[in-house]
């Protein structure tokens, strides 16, 4: 990575500094890559413990290659294969959008994090709008891009035991053309109640 960092990078470090943590225990849920643990290393002073997990065993691989120093896993999001309480926070980077059962994701999150939830770059909508699940061809798939209801998105989250910390705007993501309603994508600091 060099030059001026992008604007949602920059936001992922600054919500991993605000939870106050050093060198916190850090699982990235939706890795793909692996490219967080080279933003983390550069961005966060004294960096993150990184695991990543990912669906993708491509993409697992690929990371491996990439990343031989960080830790990764093939995993589904919504069913973790690790202890309650097994890191300091936990880190859903850009994947919350693309699973179906999100509820559960969230549920899983909050049971391996001892202290806090990122969700990443999550897009909302502007005004008060059911979720909507629109689809598009991507990765060389079909793939679900989830649109939330910000309240019901802090409700589940709520429901699960998380506490809203603080929440950045993060890179534009408007898809009123499909919807008929603006959005954005945030980036919500939880914690762990
Ligand atoms: C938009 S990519 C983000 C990758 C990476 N965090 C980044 O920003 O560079 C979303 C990733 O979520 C993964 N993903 C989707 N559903 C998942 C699930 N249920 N469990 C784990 N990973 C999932 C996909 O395989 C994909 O790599």
């Amino acid at each position: 990575m060099s030059g001026e960092p992008r604007l949602d990078l920059r936001i992922a470090a600054e919500a991993v500094v605000a939870a106050g943590i050093d060198r916190p225990r850090l699982i990235e849920i939706g890795c793909g890559s692996g490219y967080y643990s080279e933003v983390f290393a550069q961005l966060v002073p004294r960096g993150v413990q990184y695991t990543g997990i990912d669906f993708s065993p491509p993409m697992i691989a690929r990371a491996c290659e990439r990343y031989p120093a960080a830790q990764f896993a093939v995993g589904d999001a919504t069913d973790l294969q690790y202890p309650d309480n097994s890191f300091d926070i936990a880190f859903n980077g850009v994947s919350l959008m693309h699973i179906i059962d999100y509820e559960k994701a969230i549920r899983e999150a909050a049971r391996v994090a001892t202290r806090y939830c990122i969700f990443h770059s999550a897009p909302v909508f502007d005004e008060h709008h059911r979720t909507t699940f629109l689809q598009k061809y991507a990765y060389g798939a079909p793939v679900v891009e989830v649109v939330f209801d910000r309240q019901e998105l802090l409700a589940i989250s709520e429901k699960a035991g998380l506490r809203l910390v603080k929440a950045w705007q993060s890179i534009p993501y408007d898809v009123s053309a499909i919807t008929g309603h603006r959005s954005r994508s945030e980036t919500f600091l939880f914690s762990v109640t």
